[in-house]
């Protein structure tokens, strides 16, 4: 097996496909223990922190059980709570968090950052999200596509709708590329993943088999597809003066029960990483209602409350996949 131990886990690139399939593995194998009743702890007086630049639900939740199942204690940092970045600068964080835990997650908007926080803190460093990249998030949906598919990895498709110039869409595509799927990014070519992402991910295809396309046809992206992905169309961090034009342009890629129809494949999954723009039973929902005069965004409420959508069980394996990245790089 692989050693990934004392390793960062800051983004999908940084592994070679047998290190990330050997992650998901034991995401899997953690999964059945907690299930079983069998699971062993292995960061028993392992201290963990847990920094929090921008807000989160599933991430930090997920984190915390994880790290609890396994023996180790977290401390909280939440999105105003700390120096860093204010009165200290991310060297001089790293340094003094490094003297004192074990680990550290980071969740916040410059990839640097969480870089940093590797490079000088002497720990290994989790990346909870930046504007960057997901992986912890890709990792998640990589275990949940192979628990519900019956097809070898390399014979899965899925296809990304909706804003594809962001941290979701460039984890996916570097994890599917990892994986050797079939990877169709369906998105307006100005909200495409930049030129760097593709190119980074089309090179890991190549030693790999997988199938990198980008297209702004919904009909020939989902044909054939075994999953239809799609993520907020207003990230965290994105400027308010720009929501009324990418929403504009991003209309075509809503997420409805004709995309799924289109697909062909009955059995297709609908995956989101959540939060979704569903319905208008929240605060920001309301607010985006106000705005634009629509009640759904990226996805139908038809859609996302269909027998097809596996959110759920998507979002618990967020649990599964961060304890799987925990116990590889800190665990005894
Ligand atoms: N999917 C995800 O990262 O959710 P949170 O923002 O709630 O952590
Ligand atoms: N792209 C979203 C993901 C949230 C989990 C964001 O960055 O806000």
């Amino acid at each position: 097996s692989f050693n990934l131990h004392n390793r960062s886990f800051l983004k999908e690139v940084d592994f070679t496909p047998k290190e990330w399939k050997f992650l998901l593995g034991l995401a899997a194998d953690l999964k059945a223990a907690k299930y079983a009743g069998t699971e062993l702890p292995r960061l028993t007086g392992k201290n963990i922190a847990l920094i929090f630049e921008k807000t989160s639900t599933r991430t930090r939740c997920a984190m915390e059980v994880a790290a609890h199942d396994q023996g180790a204690h977290v401390t909280y940092l939440d999105p105003s709570g700390s120096q860093m970045g204010h009165k200290e600068s991310v060297k001089d964080t790293a340094r003094v968090l490094g003297g004192m835990f074990d680990a550290i997650e980071y969740r916040g908007s410059a990839q640097t950052n969480v870089e940093t926080l590797a490079a000088s803190s002497g720990v290994p460093v989790w990346n909870g999200l930046t504007d960057e990249w997901h992986p912890t998030q890709a990792l998640c949906d990589m275990l949940t596509m192979r628990e519900h598919s019956t097809k070898n990895d390399h014979e899965i498709a899925f296809a990304y709708l909706g804003d594809a110039h962001n941290n979701v869409a460039n984890s996916l595509l570097v994890a599917g590329a990892l994986m050797g799927m079939d990877v169709r990014i369906v998105a307006p070519r100005q909200l495409w993943n930049t030129d760097d992402v593709i190119a980074a991910a089309q090179t890991i295809a190549e030693s790999t088999g997988a199938r990198l396309t980008h297209t702004e046809d919904v009909a020939e992206g989902v044909a054939g597809v075994d999953f239809i992905y799609t993520d907020i169309w207003v990230s965290m961090g994105e400027p308010k003066e720009t929501w009324d034009e990418r929403i504009a342009a991003l209309l075509p890629y809503q997420v409805t029960a004709d995309v799924l129809a289109k697909t062909s494949n009955p059995d297709v999954k609908f995956m989101h990483c959540l939060p979704a723009f569903h319905d208008r039973n929240t605060a920001v929902g309301e607010q985006l209602f106000k705005q634009t005069g629509l009640g759904e965004l990226e996805v139908t409420d038809e859609v996302f409350e269909s027998s097809s959508s596996i959110v759920f069980a998507q979002a618990e394996n967020r649990m599964h996949s961060i304890k799987a990245i925990m116990v590889a790089t800190l665990g005894s």
